[in-house]
């Protein structure tokens, strides 16, 4: 029996973090080359998933699928089958069972994870995979939206920033769709699958190309921080306040915006100055909304970083994970990472998924 393999990168938040969940908001992001890879065999009577140290089982029931054993480490995959599968049933093909197998680089050996959009990384290589398996040819849109919907059914309050950077590699500019729209749309039609076909107001995705000038330098914390936790605190935090809310998104918006017209005119200091401005925006909004952006370790990577000429800030929700730097040729990246060791900052070798990237199909 053949298998059919297919992987789907980790990604960084670079900037526009918290203003990118309103839609049209911008915020630039990159995929980085470690891997979620999902793998399916064909079985007979019973489907299977597998990681590395869980197993289900599972059966089609109508319209949903019928699971034993535990349910809660494997949602986003059992929801990118469903989602799929309706997909893939829809246009005449008949459904098999299979076992499908998880393999994830983005965690670290003591079973940590990184921050890399674990989830988003494994909904979208189940979706390949399955698509693949069923040999149904899907371009990246199709499976964007495929992706998307299957995450948002389990965790409704994220951008799916995360979704799209695994989904179109490199570096995006990415602004999200109205997910008001959607749960309405959702809501008032019985046919989901038309959606794949519309164009989902508010959302832009953009390929960007780092200047050459430039390289980003990734540093791990090593505390695990939960993004769908401090995404809620915001929605709590803002209610009486719009004013200075929307204050906020204005300000992130103007400065990722500039940014992004730094990378399309391949001008350095525009973007390193940008990482700056973003990281006060996002340190003022903090301090509003009470909220633990930057860790003490967070805040002392970026010290470091900058003490030797680099731009720095923490990478996505905050509360701990990663944090991202750009530097330039004249920075001794070096000395910026043994710095990092001697202050409990693990330095992550990770590359951006670019048209560099030696790292085979991750776009
Ligand atoms: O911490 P991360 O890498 O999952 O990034 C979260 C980014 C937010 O803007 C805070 C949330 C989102 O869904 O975009
Ligand atoms: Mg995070």
């Amino acid at each position: 029996m053949p298998s059919f393999t297919q992987k789907a990168p980790g990604k960084l938040y670079i900037a526009g973090e918290y203003a990118v969940t309103e839609p049209g908001y911008p915020a630039i992001i990159a995929a980085v080359d470690q891997f979620v890879s999902v793998t399916i065999n064909q079985t007979v009577k019973v489907s299977r998933i597998r990681s590395s140290d869980q197993e289900i089982s599972w059966k089609r029931e109508k319209n949903h699928l019928l699971v034993s054993g535990p349910k809660h480490p494997f949602r986003f995959v059992l929801s990118a089958i469903e989602h799929t599968e309706s997909y893939i049933q829809a246009i005449g093909k008949k459904l098999t069972d299979y076992q499908l197998t998880i393999n994830s680089g983005l965690a670290h050996r003591n079973g940590k994870k990184y921050g890399l959009g674990s989830s988003a990384a494994v909904t979208v290589a189940t979706v390949r995979t399955l698509l693949d398996y069923y040999r149904v040819k899907a371009d990246q849109n199709i499976v964007f939206k495929l992706a998307a919907l299957s995450h948002l059914t389990i965790q409704e309050n994220g951008s799916c920033g995360d979704v799209a950077a695994c989904t179109f590699g490199g570096w995006i500019a990415y602004t999200s769709f109205d997910r008001m729209w959607l749960k309405q749309f959702l809501q008032s039609e019985k046919n989901w699958l038309r959606l794949l076909h519309l164009n989902w107001p508010g959302l832009s995705v953009q390929q960007l190309m780092l200047p050459s000038a430039l390289q980003l330098l990734v540093g791990w914390t090593g505390t695990p921080s939960s993004t769908p936790r401090l995404v809620s605190q915001v929605e709590q935090e803002r209610k009486g306040r719009e004013d200075a809310y929307r204050d906020f998104l204005k300000r992130s918006k103007m400065c990722v915006d500039k940014m992004i017209a730094g990378f399309l005119t391949q001008r350095p200091k525009v973007i390193t100055r940008g990482i700056r401005e973003n990281r006060r925006i996002l340190s003022q909004f903090s301090s509003l909304f009470g909220l633990s952006i930057e860790t003490e370790k967070l805040r002392e990577l970026c010290r470091i970083a900058e003490q030797y000429g680099g731009a720095a800030k923490s990478s996505g929700a905050g509360g701990g994970d990663c944090g991202i730097v750009l530097i330039d040729h004249k920075t001794d990246s070096n000395a910026i990472k043994e710095a990092w060791k001697h202050a409990g900052i693990v330095p992550l070798e990770l590359h951006v998924c670019d048209e560099h990237c030696k790292a085979k199909g991750c776009r």
